[in-house]
């Protein structure tokens, strides 16, 4: 994988298959009691935080933006994939949905009361996680909380197709939820909760919370 070729191949990865992920994907947290828990969790810690706009980025369908919005949470949504951004605003006409990189956040400084990537960092390399953070970093206002939901485990696979077998180029990177706090609390965060979904199970996740300090570094 060379440079920023991996940003290329997620963006059409997920330009291909947006529709059909909506299709499978979208209704899931409904059969999800456990990620209900974690949004609603982060829902109250938002709130309790002052409240704000609030961005889900690598929203792909935005299912979990309309969602934390129903929750009363102001949540809009950020993604790579074109194709998903039009699926996610056509799914939620009420709802704001903008194309953008995790890399470089279309986002003002502190201009977000909280921030959540969920399975969204799981495409991006170890190299370009510290700037992802410094932009998460960025972009929340002091005290503000993030969410992160990712895969658990070691090491990393190219999926080459998925969501009805259509053509996919992505690389999968699991990590475990020890190296994601440090990473966190590398870049400015206080790591504050940890949650392991489906330990027994074949695809383990995990919800990590963490947030801003109010001090600036
Ligand atoms: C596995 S899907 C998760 C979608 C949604 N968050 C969910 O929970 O179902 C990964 C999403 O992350 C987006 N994504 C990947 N890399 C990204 C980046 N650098 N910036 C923003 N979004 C990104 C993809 O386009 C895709 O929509």
């Amino acid at each position: 994988m060379n440079g920023d070729d991996w940003l290329a191949d997620t963006r059409t990865s997920y330009d291909t298959v947006a529709v059909s992920y909506a299709d499978q994907i979208g209704g899931a947290l409904a059969g999800e009691p456990y990620l209900r828990a974690v949004l609603a969790l982060f829902a109250e810690l938002v709130r309790d935080a002052g409240g704000g706009p609030v961005a889900d980025v690598g929203c792909g369908p935005g299912h979990v933006t309309a969602h934390l919005h129903g929750l009363g949470v102001d949540a809009f949504g950020i993604d790579l994939s074109p194709g998903m951004v039009d699926v996610a605003r056509r799914g939620h006409p009420g709802l704001r949905f903008e194309v953008g990189s995790m890399t470089d956040l279309p986002l003002a400084h502190a201009s977000v009361g909280g921030l959540l990537a969920f399975w969204s960092l799981v495409h991006v390399p170890d190299d370009a996680i510290p700037t992802v953070l410094g932009h998460f970093r960025r972009v929340l206002r002091p005290g503000g909380p993030l969410l992160l939901g990712f895969h658990v485990g070691d090491g990393s696979r190219l999926k080459t197709q998925g969501y009805g077998g259509h053509p996919m180029r992505v690389y999968v990177h699991r990590r475990q939820p020890d190296r994601m706090a440090a990473w966190l609390r590398d870049a400015g965060f206080t790591v504050e909760a940890k949650m392991v979904l489906d330990l027994d199970g074949s695809a383990p996740g995990a919800a990590l919370f963490a947030r801003r300090g109010r001090v600036s570094a």
